[in-house]
């Protein structure tokens, strides 16, 4: 029977590389929405460590251990295995074997030419040196995408080639073989997707040293946010204030839930006679109401580390289980599903 005959919800997918913890960028900009999307549609939420050993592959040490970190912010911000399938990429080999079909049908320049792979390769130093597995890799995230039959993909802007590139595979594939995929959509969140980091140079990342993490301690939190850069030019508190730039006042535009009082500040912050440090307090307090259900959360969950564990095989058994379907109908219609020649 087909799957959607049984459900009638939108399949959607998202995924992250396990190389660090997951921050208030992640939060604003996909996690929040993760949490709302497990009642609207059939949600898979895959630790891409296969993704991530493409440029780590001298570390694995450093994705194995980010398996946890990051399975703990999923289930501290209330994804909830019950109403999405958590799994792990490198648990569900139908994913590779997908990839080899699909990796046929892209040619070397297509690769070479993705915007967001370029970027990534000036940014990470590569040139001809560059793995194999990472120029490829959005490839390998097509299958991730397409294994599920997802309908919507969540994701930032720098992801947008990537799946026009999963588009051009469900083309080709389609016009080779038979119409077995269909194209997906990008949905990418408004906000969040340029959450700067506490200095305001660049978006918050783990790799800069800029971000706050879901988790952090309340002293932590704290501490990074009376660092945040705000506007040089206002040091005392009657000094006319800038809100361009002003990194206090892009959190509280994506985390206080009381917008008019967010807009009565920014007024006064302009005209004079508003501190920094009455301004940080309030972000710190917006951002603790937000944070202690989920380190609650992530207490209970740390302490029962086998029980995590067994969730994440469980929902990879799940995943496999609805990729292998998939990949013998991409057989199917290659003609490679040498066992129908028997009768
Ligand atoms: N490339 C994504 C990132 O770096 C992670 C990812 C892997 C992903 N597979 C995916 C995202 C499938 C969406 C769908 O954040």
């Amino acid at each position: 029977m087909n799957r959607k005959t049984i459900t009638e919800k939108k399949i959607v997918l998202t995924g992250d590389r396990p190389t660090g913890k997951l921050h208030l960028g992640h939060y604003i900009g996909s996690l929040k929405n993760r949490v709302a999307f497990q009642d609207q549609y059939t949600q898979y939420v895959m630790i891409a460590d296969m993704q991530a050993l493409t440029d780590n592959a001298e570390h694995p040490e450093k994705v194995r251990n980010n398996i946890l970190e990051v399975a703990l912010d999923y289930l501290s911000v209330g994804i909830d295995p019950a109403r999405s399938t958590i799994f792990i990429q490198s648990m569900v080999p139908q994913l590779s074997e997908i990839t080899m079909y699909f990796l046929n049908l892209v040619s070397l320049g297509r690769a070479q030419q993705n915007p967001t792979v370029k970027d990534e390769m000036k940014q990470k130093g590569y040139k001809s040196n560059v793995p194999l597995g990472f120029l490829s890799y959005p490839v390998s995230q097509a299958a991730d995408i397409l294994a599920f039959k997802t309908d919507l993909v969540p994701v930032g802007q720098d992801q947008l080639p990537v799946i026009e590139q999963t588009n051009e595979i469900v083309d080709k594939f389609n016009r080779l073989y038979a119409p077995v995929f269909k194209r997906v959509e990008a949905v990418v969140p408004k906000i969040g997707a340029r959450l700067p980091g506490i200095e305001g140079k660049a978006k918050m990342s783990k790799s800069l040293g800029n971000a706050i993490y879901l988790s952090d301690t309340a002293e932590e939190l704290s501490k990074k946010v009376m660092q945040m850069y705000t506007d040089p030019g206002h040091i005392h508190a009657g000094d006319l204030g800038k809100i361009e730039g002003n990194v206090v006042f892009a959190y509280l535009d994506a985390f206080d839930p009381d917008k008019e009082g967010v807009a009565e500040l920014k007024k006064q912050y302009k005209k004079g006679g508003l501190g920094d440090v009455v301004l940080k307090k309030r972000l710190i307090a917006v951002l603790e109401d937000m944070l202690v259900p989920v380190r609650e959360k992530r207490d209970h969950w740390s302490g029962r580390q086998a029980d995590v564990l067994e969730m994440l095989f469980a929902g990879s058994s799940a995943a496999s289980a609805v990729a292998a379907r998939t990949l013998a109908e991409a057989k199917e219609a290659m003609h490679i599903d040498y066992r129908s020649m028997t009768h």
